[in-house]
């Protein structure tokens, strides 16, 4: 979860550092613990500290110099959040650099046998073994890059490096077995990033690396070996279709806001989706005998839409699991059809869970935004969601996206399996086509309201989000939302009715109630809930498309959203709960986009 670059210039006489700076700060929503730098010039340099690299540092004046640098901004797991973890770390010799992001599970053995050797570490982490190991590989051979790899093929676990030495000024190593790393293909100048929004400003054109890959960038060109054998690899560079301006905040606050008003736009991209791939998507799924979805947080949320629409669309049972979970729970052959929603396409436990399905011989069907990530090419059909650079930690455009792709997806099914007529099913896309605007429409006429509710219950650091039916979805994700980023506490449940099977007891004047109430059937059993919490003195928010007297009587505040067929609802209700967690959080004087402990891409169990 931490973000790593490396940038070498082709020209020796230009200062990358500046860029590298750049690049790192863009990677910053992954982790901001604590950063570091390294180049060479012509002895290894290292500048590193706790705390956010972009409150520490001025690009302008940046103290390092040279025409070759690597870079890391942390998200801790090995080792507290000490100048020391920082990365990079060295070797004893002070010559090599590295900078990593994952696990290297076998580093506790690793390190005995490198001290009994006389190595001095000066970290926690479990990084710093790789630049001893380098050093120790160096004593019998001169090559760093055989050098590297010997050390390489050591190691144990996930991770992403890039490696650079004094004694080799010309080149950046960087090597990849589960951590995500994408190279760069500049026009004077090579990258090597966690992702491709680190390098976007400079190139569109992109690889990236697989497991087992690694990349050689030097003055004169770049190569991709595979560090098992160290034969080439011939692989042709890919070109992203994101500007680098959608990545900036423009005149927003933070990012989580600018990404939710420009969810009407983002939303309209979501159409674009390949034809020729929902069709495969489509077949896979209509000759499954088992259907999973499978996902974390947020996308497993748009996960629990998918299972309602497949039931009351196209009359198919589709089982949801979490990621983590997945392995425990789920029965896979390969007669077993499983989806993988992810913004990210990198997230540790959604891959676990999609390299289980594969090695039993089950379908793999991927919902992806992030292009060229793991989990979009490890996928046998994979759907992008096109919602563009997702920066904030909390998802947002990109739920809504997934959310759309889903609709599209069911649709195909209700076609072939005949439960609605086709002008039923043609009238939901029509409506689905209309969205963009609906939601422009609700996030203008819902702002303020949520903005002045936010303040009302700003001091209330409890509540529940309950919902019924396809609202109960809506409920986890906006509970998710306000715990994320405000860190008070906030739960859902499974249904509004279990309520009443324990955690009622918890309702009481220090609490506020969410209510999803949509305009089905379930309104009548939400109103229950309603009166249920109120009568315990909770204060009660109604997001509803249908304000009836007897909704505002018994509501502290409600909140209208506009009509739309019940089951394309959750695109709509969710947005006053996503406007509503940004508010509270900015009346906290808590920043949205950088919520404590948690980062952007999780790449770890
Ligand atoms: C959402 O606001 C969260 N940041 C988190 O739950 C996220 O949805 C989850 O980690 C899954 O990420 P992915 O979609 O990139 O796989």
């Amino acid at each position: 979860m931490c973000g790593i670059i490396g940038v070498v210039s082709k020209k020796k006489s230009e200062n990358v550092m500046p860029i590298v700076y750049e690049c790192l700060c863009n990677l910053e929503y992954r982790g901001y613990d604590s950063f570091g730098f390294a180049t060479v010039n012509p002895h290894l340099h290292v500048l590193k500290n706790v705390g956010a690299v972009s409150k520490f540092i001025n690009q302008d004046n940046f103290p390092l110099k040279g025409s070759l640098g690597f870079a890391h901004t942390r998200w801790a797991t090995h080792g507290g959040v000490t100048k020391a973890n920082a990365h990079p770390h060295t070797d004893c010799t002070n010559t090599i650099g590295v900078v990593h992001n994952g696990i290297i599970s076998n580093h506790h053995e690793l390190r005995k046998e490198l001290i009994k050797k006389g190595h001095v570490f000066r970290s926690e982490t479990d990084t710093e073994i790789v630049a001893h190991l380098i050093e120790e590989e160096l004593k019998t051979t001169s090559d760093f890059e055989l050098a590297a790899v010997s050390a390489v093929r050591k190691l144990v676990g996930s991770f992403a490096l890039v490696i650079g030495s004094s004694n080799f000024p010309d080149v950046l190593l960087a090597f990849r077995k589960e951590s995500p790393l994408i190279i760069g293909i500049g026009k004077d100048k090579f990258f090597a990033a966690s992702d491709v929004i680190s390098f976007l400003k400079y190139t569109k054109k992109m690889i990236p690396l697989d497991d087992y890959e690694y990349a050689i960038l030097s003055r004169d060109g770049y190569m991709i070996k595979d560090w098992r054998t160290m034969n080439p690899v011939n692989k042709r560079p890919k070109t992203v279709n994101w500007d680098f301006e959608m990545a900036k905040k423009g005149d927003y606050d933070s990012f989580m806001e600018k990404e939710i008003f420009e969810q009407p736009l983002a939303f309209r991209e979501s159409f674009y989706i390949d034809k020729p791939t929902l069709k495969k998507v489509v077949q896979t799924l209509l000759s499954a005998k088992r259907i999973y979805v499978t996902a974390s947080g947020t996308s497993y949320h748009a996960g629990l839409v998918f299972q309602y629409l497949l039931k009351e669309l196209a009359n198919i049972s589709v089982i949801p699991v979490i990621s983590s979970e997945f392995q425990n729970l789920a029965i896979v052959d390969e007669e077993t059809a499983v989806v993988f929603i992810s913004q990210s396409g990198e997230t540790a436990d959604t891959l676990t869970a999609l390299r289980y399905v594969k090695r039993k011989g089950g379908k793999t069907i991927g919902i992806v935004n992030v292009v060229g990530s793991s989990i979009a090419r490890e996928c046998e059909a994979t759907l992008y969601i096109n919602a563009g650079p997702e920066i904030a930690v909390c998802a947002t455009k990109s739920y809504l996206n997934q959310l759309s792709v889903l609709y599209q997806i069911s649709f195909e099914l209700a076609k072939h399996r005949g439960i609605l007529g086709i002008n039923e099913i043609e009238a939901l896309e029509d409506q689905l086509k209309q969205l963009p605007e609906l939601i422009k429409l609700t996030l203008g006429s819902i702002n303020r309201k949520v903005s002045e509710i936010a303040k009302d219950i700003q001091y209330l650091s409890k509540s529940f989000y309950i919902g019924r039916g396809i609202g109960v979805p809506t409920a986890k994700e906006g509970s998710l939302k306000l715990r994320e980023i405000t860190y008070d506490f906030s739960m859902s449940f499974d249904g509004a009715g279990e309520l009443k099977h324990g955690s009622i007891s918890l309702v009481d004047s220090d609490m506020f109630v969410v209510a999803i109430v949509q305009n089905d059937e379930t309104y009548d059993d939400m109103i229950g809930n309603i009166q249920e919490c109120k009568s315990r003195n909770g204060k009660v928010i109604t997001i509803t498309s249908n304000p009836t007297s007897e909704l505002i009587e018994k509501s502290d505040y409600v909140i209208e959203v506009p009509e739309a067929n019940p089951l394309l609802s959750p695109v709509l209700y969710i947005l006053p709960l996503q406007l509503l967690a940004v508010y509270v959080t900015k009346l906290r004087g808590l920043n949205p986009d950088r919520p404590r402990a948690l980062a952007k891409s999780v790449t770890v169990k």
